[in-house]
């Protein structure tokens, strides 16, 4: 592929605006390489990516860290995505938005606001988030969003010691004023792999969530969206990851390069480009690493031939390359998949050790 016009449009944009970040999530989904705070974009450049994703017919753009806020300049860099046309979600962990950043945020076209939650009880999401006073700010924060009418959706971040609170989390979200709540359970790459074996969820944790989230569902229909998927290495069939490899949406790190997926750094060998040496449709059509797995002909068996290759794409390629050291493999979520059993056996490894937190 090699023409825009044989290519789908991206729709969707994460924009990373920093990795600075005052929480220590034990899944932390960054790179294990953060980038410093001096190789940041600076605001020009990003508006410059945002006039460029619209005229390749991107039409959201996700402003995402580490902390968004910890950019003086974020309500800049939110109206330049407001000012292009772009639908404007605000992803952050709530501490350092103040009440009077949010009014300005709201000012400069904030559309949506996403904020994550690591759980129902304060002391245990303060723990998780290794960050003493954390729960408090995000319900504060989540007040001032429902105040200024902003849409708000909950991200609860999900794992082995609160996966039995899904009730108690689903409760919080309603309580909060949120029009949606994203069940999510933890994906294990990067930094996440560290802690894999104290954030994993037994089987019959997992069955048990499965049920209550239909129920829950039933309940509250009307009332609040409940999103929700079968966790990576409990599933039989992988998700289709980011809507399949450069089909879907890009990701923007703080320092320019573009990205496929937030993952893509950790599958060695692929070459990235950035939007400081070429323009954003130039390296959506082009780019080596956008090109590596699109479309099927990369697939091996038992994907190049399955009937769902073009509904799931063979899963997760980051996943695939953690699991089997091949980025081409079969995501071994895949009950297809040679590798399935490994799965599981990873799955059934499960300790209580302390949390080996994600510090800048
Ligand atoms: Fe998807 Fe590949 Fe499994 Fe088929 S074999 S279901 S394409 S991951
Ligand atoms: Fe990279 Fe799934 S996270 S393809």
């Amino acid at each position: 592929m090699s023409t825009t016009a044989a290519l789908p449009k991206p729709l969707g944009l994460l924009a990373e605006l920093t990795h600075r970040c005052p929480l220590g999530c034990p899944y932390c989904s960054n790179p294990i390489a953060l980038d410093p705070r001096a190789s940041e974009l600076d605001t020009e450049t990003w508006a410059q990516v945002f006039a460029e994703a619209t005229a390749l017919g991107v039409l959201q753009v996700h402003l995402s860290g580490g902390e968004p806020a910890a950019r003086r300049d974020l309500v800049a860099i939110t109206a330049a995505a407001h000012g292009v046309g772009l639908y404007t979600n605000l992803i952050t962990s709530a501490v350092g938005v103040t009440a009077a950043t949010l009014r300005r945020l709201a000012e400069a076209g904030l559309d949506h606001v996403q904020i994550s939650i690591q759980d129902s009880e304060r002391a245990a999401a303060d723990h998780i988030a290794g960050y003493e006073g954390a729960f408090a700010r995000k319900r504060a924060l989540a007040a001032e969003v429902v105040g200024l009418k902003i849409p708000l959706t909950v991200n609860a971040v999900m794992h082995r010691a609160n996966i039995d609170r899904i009730e108690e989390m689903v409760a919080l979200a309603l309580a909060l004023g949120a029009s949606r709540v994203e069940i999510a359970h933890v994906q294990y790459y990067g930094w996440a792999v560290k802690n894999r074996a104290a954030l994993m969820p037994s089987a019959a944790q997992v069955a048990r969530a499965a049920a209550l989230v239909e129920e829950l569902r039933a309940r509250h229909h009307g009332r609040i969206v409940i999103d929700a998927v079968v966790p990576d290495y409990y599933a039989r069939l992988p998700k289709p990851c980011v809507g399949g490899w450069g089909r879907r949406s890009l990701n923007v790190t703080p320092a320019g390069k573009v990205l496929p997926c937030h993952a893509a750094e950790s599958i060695p060998g692929l070459e990235f480009w950035s939007v400081r040496e070429h323009s954003l449709a130039d390296i959506w059509t082009n780019s080596p690493a956008f090109n590596a797995f699109r479309g099927t002909a990369w697939m091996q068996e038992p994907c190049r031939t399955c009937p769902r290759r073009e509904i799931d794409f063979g899963g997760c390629r980051c996943q695939a390359f953690a699991l089997t050291g091949d980025a081409r493999a079969t995501d071994p979520v895949c009950h297809l998949s040679p590798r399935h059993e490994d799965v599981a056996a990873l799955a059934a490894v499960q300790e209580d050790a302390p949390y080996v937190y994600r510090r800048l």
